[in-house]
């Protein structure tokens, strides 16, 4: 089917490139001409796994274009994806600004029947606003739907999200919408597909998606409550983690012994510096206030927001501890990412980290595998260093803040000593408190 996917960022650039590796013909549009320039010589403006690899081969095959015209997008579509930002406004709500000048554009230019599916998390009710600028904008004799269509792939595991999620969910007010968003699932839904990261039969995830049908408010709202109960999963294992340490108990043996209840579930029960990103803090801070306009006060998702924050706070008071006064102390960060296999640093517990220490007049040294770039551009006042090496030279405190697995493998004897006093704060509880008690290290962790 031919495809637009509108906006190119983390979202757009994974379905555009994910939808033309399962067969289709997709035309990616971003008004940002020096993205789509990057893009059109086949690299990509952004870390991702696999991503590259994947543009390179749908562009050779023609199955992948990418223009900076929307009109040049929009002609031959039948589907319209829009996955352009909505990034939080001052109060919290989401900025729905591009949706709607894009819905315009796409409504102006449309010469033919076109399907408008929501792709960016949006607030409920805004499939009936697109739908009303449709009718406002397009010309009469122009037919068109409009579908909600939530994406639910995390960052740095996207390629691998996309061709395999658990479920599908398409908001739809016609059988006409349902039956294309259908033709252009069957790959994944019916597993009809190479897998781009495991290649024939041994991908072990290739097994039949789900695929849920609902009206389009339905759809928007099982976005925003899937990343609210992540959230709060989240948030509700940080705080038994701080009653843990109140207690003496283990964060990882609670974790696991909850997890294992199939009703709990395992995941998203790792204690840490907490939850960042540009999904779960921003879709909470709009849920709130959306809830909030419909009459409904979200006490529950203000305090998982709450807990958040505190997680910051918890940190600097584990090195004021040690270390009484930070004033003129050298404390190293590694990982500057909000989570690992990603070089996105918005709202990253690490860069919060870092304003905090600055705020209380220490020296902070930083290092990321991928994030440099973009934390050197954001936070001029930290000394970035090439390596975890050269971080931990002559620091009093070094802070895990990003699992990756690159520190896994430290020699951690080295980075003991190089630094002026041997502290770690585990911010992910990435390593084995034992292990680097035996190196000589003062270790502590979150809630263990
Ligand atoms: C999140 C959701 O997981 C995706 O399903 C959703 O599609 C996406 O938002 C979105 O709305 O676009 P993402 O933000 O990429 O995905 O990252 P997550 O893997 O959810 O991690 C979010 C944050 O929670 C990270 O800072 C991570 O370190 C933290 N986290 C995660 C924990 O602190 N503990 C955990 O157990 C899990």
């Amino acid at each position: 089917m031919n495809i637009a996917v509108i906006g190119v960022g983390y979202v757009g650039l994974v379905t555009g490139v994910c939808l033309a590796e399962i067969g289709h013909k997709v035309i990616c549009q971003d008004s940002d001409e020096e993205k789509i320039r990057v893009l059109k010589e086949a690299r990509i403006p952004i870390y991702e796994p696999h991503l590259e690899k994947l543009v390179v081969r749908n562009k050779n095959k023609g199955r992948l274009s990418f223009t900076a015209n929307l009109q040049d997008a929009v002609t031959n579509a039948i589907a319209v994806f829009i996955c352009v930002g909505t990034p939080p406004l001052e109060n919290g709500e989401a900025d729905l600004s591009a949706i709607e000048a894009v819905t315009r554009k796409i409504a102006r230019f449309s010469s033919s029947y076109k399907l408008i599916v929501e792709k960016s998390t949006v607030p409920v009710q805004t499939g009936l606003w697109v739908e009303r600028t449709m009718n406002i904008h397009r010309s009469k004799n122009i037919d068109f739907d409009v579908a909600s269509n939530p994406e639910f792939l995390r960052e740095g595991q996207a390629v691998c999200d996309f061709p395999h999620p658990d479920r599908i969910v398409i908001g739809v007010q016609n059988e006409k919408a349902e039956n294309l968003l259908r033709e252009i699932y069957e790959p994944i839904i019916n597993c009809n597909f190479n897998c781009p990261i495991h290649s024939g039969n041994s991908c072990s995830e290739n097994e039949l998606v789900p695929l849920i049908v609902t009206d389009i408010n339905s759809a928007e709202l099982i976005k925003h409550a899937s990343n609210s109960f992540l959230a709060m999963k989240i948030s509700f294992i940080n705080a038994i983690a701080d009653i843990c340490e109140m207690t003496g108990a283990n964060v990882r043996d609670v974790a696991h012994g909850i997890g294992l209840d199939k009703r709990i579930g395992r995941d998203f029960l790792r204690a840490g510096i907490g939850f960042g990103g540009f999904c779960l803090p921003k879709d909470i801070q709009s849920f709130i206030k959306i809830t909030k306009r419909l009459g409904y006060d979200f006490k529950l998702l203000r305090e998982v927001e709450k807990i958040n924050e505190q997680r910051i706070v918890k940190v600097i008071e584990k090195l004021k501890r040690k270390l009484s006064t930070l004033k003129g102390k050298t404390i190293g960060l590694l990982g500057l990412s909000f989570k690992p296999d990603t070089d996105d640093i918005r709202f990253s517990p690490a860069l919060k980290i870092a304003q905090f220490l600055l705020k209380q007049g220490a020296i902070v040294k930083g290092y990321d595998p991928e994030a440099m770039g973009k934390a050197e551009k954001e936070f001029t006042e930290v000394l970035y260093c090439k390596n975890a090496y050269q971080t931990a030279e002559k620091t009093e405190a070094l802070i895990i803040c990003t699992e990756w697995e690159e520190f896994k493998n430290l020699d951690w004897k080295q980075i003991k000593s190089l630094m002026i006093y041997p502290f770690i704060v585990d911010g992910r509880n990435m390593l084995i408190k034992e292990q680097m008690i035996k190196v000589g290290f003062e270790y502590v962790g979150i809630g263990i």
